[in-house]
C-alpha cells in the first residue's frame, strides 16, 4: 500500500513535533505548515534528524494557516489521506487579554483550513481539543458525553470549532473527523532533542517546575492550598507527550479505516489524577532538585479535579497511555537538563 500523505498544521509545536517523529517513524509522509508564532524551526530540524531515512519523508512551509492562497497551493502539490490540526494560540490568560486575537486566529484559521480542504476534496480531520471544554466537572473522570462550557476566550474558540466540525459533518457526510480532548501534555521525547519550550513565563506548571530546576526561575508558586483534595492542591491528569502523540496515530487509524466514524469525540488522558504537590515530588525524585515553593491563593477560572474517563477511547481506538509520573518527569529532566534554554539561548529568552 502507498504510504499515506498527512498535512500536519501546527507541527512545529510542542505536540505538532512530537507527532510528526511519530507519523514519520511509521512510514507516513508529512507535510507541516506553520507560521512559527509560538515555535521554533530547530524542532522540526531536530525531528528529521531524529527520523533518519524517515526524514526524507517530511516537507515544512512556513505559513499561516489564515493565508488561504499559500493554503491551496499546498493542497495543489499533494492529495492528502488526512488532515491533524494542531495550529492555534493556547495561553489561556493571553485569551483574555487579547479575545480577538484568539479569535481571528484559532476560528478564521479552522475554518479557512475547512474550506480548503473541502475545496480539494481531503474531508479527514484530527482535531486538537482540550479537557478544557469540561470547565469545573461536576464529578470525575470526565466522559465525553459530559455536558460543555468556556471559561475564557481560548476554551470557547475549542468549543465553537467543536460544533463548527459537528455541523459540517451533519450535512455532509464525507468528513470524517476525531475531536480529541487532550488533558495535560508533559514530558518529552526520550531522546531529550525535542520538547516544550514555551516562549516567555510559562502558564503551565511541568515548564514552570522544569525552569526552576534549571535555575531559570527562584521558585514554582502553588496556585490553591484549599481545595477539596487529598493534600489541598489541584488535580489534573498529566499524560507523556509520547502517549498524546501515540494516540494521534491510533486516532488516524481509525479516521482511515472505519468509514462511517461521522464525527466523533475521543478524551486523551490516563484516567488517573495527580495532585500540584505529587507533580512537585516526582519531579525533584527525578531530577535531583529541590523546587522552593510558595503556597499562594487559587488561580482564577482553576477547577478543583480533573481527570478523564478513558474507556471509550480504549474500546473504541484501542488506544490507552502506557507511562506514568515518573517517566513523565525523567523526560522532562532529561530535556531541561539537556536544554536548559529550550530551543534559544539565554539572550532570546524573557
Ligand atoms: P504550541 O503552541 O506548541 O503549537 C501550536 C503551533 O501552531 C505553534 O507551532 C504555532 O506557531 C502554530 N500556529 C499558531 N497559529 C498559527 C497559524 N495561524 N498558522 C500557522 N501556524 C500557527 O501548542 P501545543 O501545546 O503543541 O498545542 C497544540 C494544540 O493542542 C493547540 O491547538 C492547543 O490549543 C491544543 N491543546 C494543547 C494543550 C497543552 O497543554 N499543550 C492542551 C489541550 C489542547
Ligand atoms: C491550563 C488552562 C487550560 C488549558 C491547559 C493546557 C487555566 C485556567 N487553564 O489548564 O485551559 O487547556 O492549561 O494548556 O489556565 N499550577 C500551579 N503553579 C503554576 C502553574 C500551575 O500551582 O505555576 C497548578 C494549577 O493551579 C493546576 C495545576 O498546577 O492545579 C495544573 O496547571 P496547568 O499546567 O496550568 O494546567 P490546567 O490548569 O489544567
Amino acid at each position: 500500500m502507498a504510504a499515506k500523505n498527512i498535512l500536519v498544521t501546527g507541527g512545529v509545536g510542542y505536540i505538532g513535533s512530537h507527532t510528526v517523529l511519530q507519523l514519520l517513524q511509521q512510514g507516513f509522509r508529512v507535510v507541516v505548515i506553520d507560521n512559527l508564532i509560538n515555535s521554533s524551526e530547530v524542532a522540526i530540524q531536530r525531528v528529521v534528524e531524529l527520523a533518519g531515512d524517515n526524514g526524507n519523508n517530511l516537507s515544512f512551509h512556513q505559513i499561516d494557516l489564515r493565508d488561504r492562497e499559500a493554503l491551496r497551493k499546498v493542497f495543489s502539490f499533494t492529495k492528502f489521506d488526512a488532515v491533524i490540526h494542531f495550529a492555534g494560540l493556547k495561553a489561556v490568560g493571553e485569551s483574555v487579554q487579547k479575545p480577538l486575537l484568539y479569535y481571528n486566529n484559532n476560528l478564521i484559521g479552522t475554518i479557512t483550513l475547512l474550506e480548503v480542504m473541502a475545496d480539494h476534496g481531503c474531508k479527514n480531520l484530527v482535531f486538537s481539543s482540550s479537557a478544557t471544554v469540561y470547565g469545573w466537572p461536576k464529578q470525575v473522570p470526565c466522559t465525553e458525553e459530559f455536558s460543555l462550557s468556556a471559561a475564557n476566550p481560548y476554551g470557547r474558540t475549542k468549543l465553537v470549532i467543536e460544533d463548527i466540525c459537528r455541523d459540517i459533518q451533519k450535512t455532509d457526510s464525507e468528513w470524517k473527523i476525531i475531536l480529541l480532548r487532550y488533558f495535560n501534555p508533559v514530558g518529552a521525547h526520550p531522546s531529550g532533542f525535542i520538547g516544550e519550550d514555551p516562549r516567555g513565563i510559562p502558564n503551565n506548571l511541568m515548564p514552570f517546575i522544569q525552569q526552576v530546576a534549571v535555575g531559570r526561575r527562584p521558585f514554582l508558586t502553588v496556585f490553591g492550598t484549599d481545595y477539596n483534595t487529598k493534600d489541598g492542591t489541584g488535580v489534573r491528569d498529566y499524560i507523556h507527550i509520547e502517549d498524546l502523540a501515540d494516540g494521534h496515530i491510533a486516532a488516524l487509524q481509525k479516521l482511515i479505516e472505519d468509514p462511517s466514524i461521522g464525527c466523533e469525540v475521543y478524551n486523551l488522558g490516563t484516567g488517573k489524577g495527580t495532585s500540584v504537590l505529587e507533580m512537585v515530588t516526582a519531579f525533584e525524585k527525578a531530577s535531583g532538585k529541590k523546587i522552593p515553593l510558595i503556597m499562594d491563593g487559587r488561580r482564577s477560572g482553576d477547577a478543583e479535579i480533573v481527570y478523564a474517563s478513558m474507556k471509550k477511547a480504549e474500546r473504541e481506538l484501542n488506544w490507552r497511555a502506557k507511562f506514568g509520573i515518573d517517566e513523565m518527569c525523567r523526560d522532562q529532566w532529561n530535556w531541561a537538563s539537556k536544554n536548559p534554554w529550550g530551543y534559544g539561548s539565554p539572550d532570546s529568552q524573557s
